[in-house]
């Protein structure tokens, strides 16, 4: 796997990281999920570096321009409901990206210290030879990208994988690195050290999708 762990470069990225982790600024739930949003669009920006490139002439008021454009067709899935916003940052920048959602949740069968990962919703259209970009903000043991992408195979084959992910634990980075085709991406603002025994990510920023949207009742 091709990891690009973008906090190993320095810049704004980090500010934004530094602010959805900050326990007082997480209080203001809009700014946590405009913060995600813009990770996403920094993230994306940087993947956008990988994609095919082709020629195309603008005609502008006053002449023609060459631009190089992104060619890929592009299918952007986020797993719910955490996944919202950094689906919404990178929408933002691949304007004519497909869409795929699905629901994966972590099933907690006899105690707390251990879950299966359960997904029930999936829409999804075509993959097949397209550019799948899979989002999920937390990857904390990397069991949910790995369900999803398996739930995923029905619907066509992709060209490439990109996963997009927010903060990993060191963990999660190495399960889908043995998981994933070796010519997988994975784009990721930071990396911790470890997960607690409940699967969280430390030191982490707590529960991604609580701060994007409150929290749930447990069933
Ligand atoms: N999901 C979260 O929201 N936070 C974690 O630390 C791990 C998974």
């Amino acid at each position: 796997m091709k990891i690009h762990n973008l906090s190993e470069s320095p810049s704004i990225l980090n500010a934004f990281v530094a602010e959805i982790r900050d326990k007082t600024i997480q209080k203001d739930s809009m700014r946590f999920r405009r913060n995600i949003e813009r990770i996403g669009e920094v993230l994306g920006y940087e993947l956008s570096k990988s994609l095919q490139f082709e020629a195309q002439n603008t005609e502008t008021p006053l002449g023609v321009s060459k631009s190089f454009l992104p060619k890929n067709d592009i299918v952007l899935c986020s797993i719910l409901r955490a996944g919202v916003p950094l689906h919404n940052g990178l929408l933002n920048y691949f304007d004519t990206a497909e869409n795929a959602f699905i629901s994966a949740y972590r099933h907690h069968k006899h105690n707390p210290e251990s879950f299966e990962i359960v997904v029930e919703y999936l829409a999804c259209p075509s993959l097949e030879g397209k550019t799948l970009i899979l989002a999920d903000p937390m990857l904390a043991t990397g069991q949910s990208m790995v369900a999803t992408f398996e739930a995923l195979k029905p619907f066509g084959t992709p060209k490439e994988v990109h996963l997009v992910s927010v903060i990993g634990a060191q963990d999660g980075v190495d399960f889908i690195a043995n998981s994933f085709h070796s010519n997988t991406h994975l784009w990721i603002a930071a990396v911790d050290k470890t997960l607690n025994d409940k699967g969280y990510i430390i030191p982490g920023l707590g529960d991604a999708g609580d701060l994007a949207f409150g929290s749930k009742l447990q069933h």
